[in-house]
């Protein structure tokens, strides 16, 4: 099932959000229904709190960047309760977007390694360390559960050239070709 993509402005993606445990409702169908939306808007990632749920979820599928870096082909991920044990190295800059801001795309300096523990989708608790691409997805996405989004670390003189942008996409002033809820 495609869920509607919560829209900048929505208090829900500024808040931090709650860690889950394996009886959670439904986990199983809100993983195949998050897969679901992200590929329908064509993201390739997305965190519960865009779909309106304030929990430490997210999922990844990098392969579009394949070309970029062979060895995400298969990249398709679950992350519950994550927690970024380390970031290491020369902080480099890519442009993002998110499908919670839709039509804004701006550099963004994250570092390009980082460790990440987490638990997979069968709650099995899982280590590993990720570098380029992978890990700048991740990060993305891991900053949506502690309720930051990419404008937020984009430098302010640039935020503030946004400022009418956003306000146009909270109320829902914008054209996106998936389903939507603006906050005003
Ligand atoms: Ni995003």
């Amino acid at each position: 099932m495609i869920l509607p993509i919560v829209a900048y402005g929505d208090p829900v993606l500024k808040k931090e959000a709650e860690e889950i445990d394996q009886d959670y409702p439904f986990l199983q169908d809100l993983i195949d229904n998050m897969f679901e939306t992200m590929y329908n808007a064509e993201g390739v990632g997305l965190a519960a709190p865009q779909i309106g749920k304030s929990i430490r979820l997210f999922v990844v599928d990098a392969s579009p960047f394949e070309e970029e870096e062979p060895k995400l082909k298969d990249f398709k991920k679950v992350f519950i309760n994550p927690i970024i044990l380390e970031e290491e190295g020369k902080a480099w800059n890519f442009n993002e977007g998110c499908l919670s801001i839709p039509g804004i795309r701006e550099d963004v300096s994250r570092q390009p390694k980082i460790t990440i523990e987490y638990y997979d989708r069968d709650f099995n608790l899982v280590e590993e360390t990720y570098d380029g691409l992978a890990a700048r997805v991740i990060q993305h996405e891991y900053d949506h559960i502690e309720g930051i989004l990419f404008t937020d670390l984009i430098n302010p003189l640039k935020r503030r050239l946004l400022k009418s942008k956003l306000n146009n996409i909270s109320k829902g002033n914008v054209r996106v070709s998936y389903r939507m809820k603006f906050p005003k």
